[in-house]
């Protein structure tokens, strides 16, 4: 496995794979790599004869300089794990070489359809304009024939299929996949994700009811939608009632506060009323710990 830092050697890199005809699979992260990771780069090492990962840590995508320098970063580690899953490059440059300073500094302008209106783009205004710039530069980079995102950030992923349908109208990115990955989970059901390395060992344990609360929701959707027919009522009422539910018994459990549980339908990101292709999204605090989840009803 090779490490690349500079954008050139990268293109270079990418030009022999083009000229001998192997497919690549690009894998972006920013690092603190967990076995969520893994499972995508494992999928990626499997599909190509190329497997690229990027590790960029993306300034562009935080709006909260503290979140920034909190996010954990640990190089060596990722690469070790990289290498022995079989990725062939990881492609880890810094801030400067990705960006020119007007860059860093400018919104990235893109026609989002409103997906970035509800949810995760509310909360975090421009969030999307710099994983939209990071992600489009790591096509142009790369052209990888298949690149691999995982289900947890699911409106990340609804955002980033839109930018690809779009471009490929342009013949931007050729006939680039886009490959949802499911969640992956600890055993205990808590969605991994880089975050959960500054949870202390009791806080990951309050973290539980999140993933919890989830999974018993698809219980209490079923008997919603079986009172509602059988009232013959609209089962709008019933999918709001079901929101609330997972809102009160999230913040029952002291050390964890909802910033928002939306449940939208999964193409449009609007929120719906049935539960048929429908998606609960969630972000809750756990301490001062940021963690997103979600729940398909279909
Ligand atoms: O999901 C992430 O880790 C990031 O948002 C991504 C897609 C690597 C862009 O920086």
């Amino acid at each position: 496995m090779q490490i690349v830092t500079t954008k050139k050697e990268l293109q270079a890199l990418v030009q022999a794979c083009k000229a001998s005809r192997k497919t690549i699979g690009l894998v972006p992260t920013m690092g603190a790599l967990h076995q969520g990771h893994a499972s995508l780069v494992k999928r990626a090492v499997a599909d190509n004869d190329i497997c690229v990962v990027s590790v960029f840590v993306n300034p562009t995508q935080f709006n909260n300089k503290e979140d920034l320098a909190k996010y954990p970063r640990n190089i060596e580690r990722d690469a070790e794990l990289l290498s022995s899953i079989g990725a062939d490059y990881v492609f880890a440059p810094t801030p400067e070489e990705m960006y020119s300073a007007e860059e860093m500094n400018t919104t990235f302008a893109f026609d989002f359809a409103g997906l970035d209106q509800v949810m995760e783009g509310k909360m975090r205004p421009g969030h999307f304009n710099g994983v939209v710039q990071v992600v489009s530069r790591l096509f142009y980079l790369v052209q990888p024939d298949k690149a691999y995102f995982g289900e947890k950030d699911f409106q990340q992923l609804a955002i980033i299929h839109h930018m690809v349908e779009r471009s490929s109208m342009a013949g931007t990115f050729g006939n680039l996949q886009i490959i949802d990955c499911p969640i992956v989970r600890e055993e205990s059901g808590l969605a991994l994700s880089s975050r959960n390395e500054r949870l202390s060992a009791a806080e990951k344990e309050t973290a539980l009811a999140i993933s919890k609360t989830l999974f018993e929701s698809l219980k209490w959707a079923k008997e919603a939608t079986a009172t509602a027919s059988s009232a013959h009522q609209n089962l709008a009422h019933s999918v709001a009632a079901v929101r609330q539910r997972v809102i009160d018994a999230i913040n029952a459990v002291p050390g964890l506060e909802v910033e928002y549980y939306e449940i939208v339908d999964q193409t449009t990101l609007l929120p719906t009323d049935t539960f048929e292709h429908a998606i609960g999204c969630v972000t809750v605090y756990c301490g001062p710990v940021r963690l997103i989840d979600n729940i398909k009803y279909e």
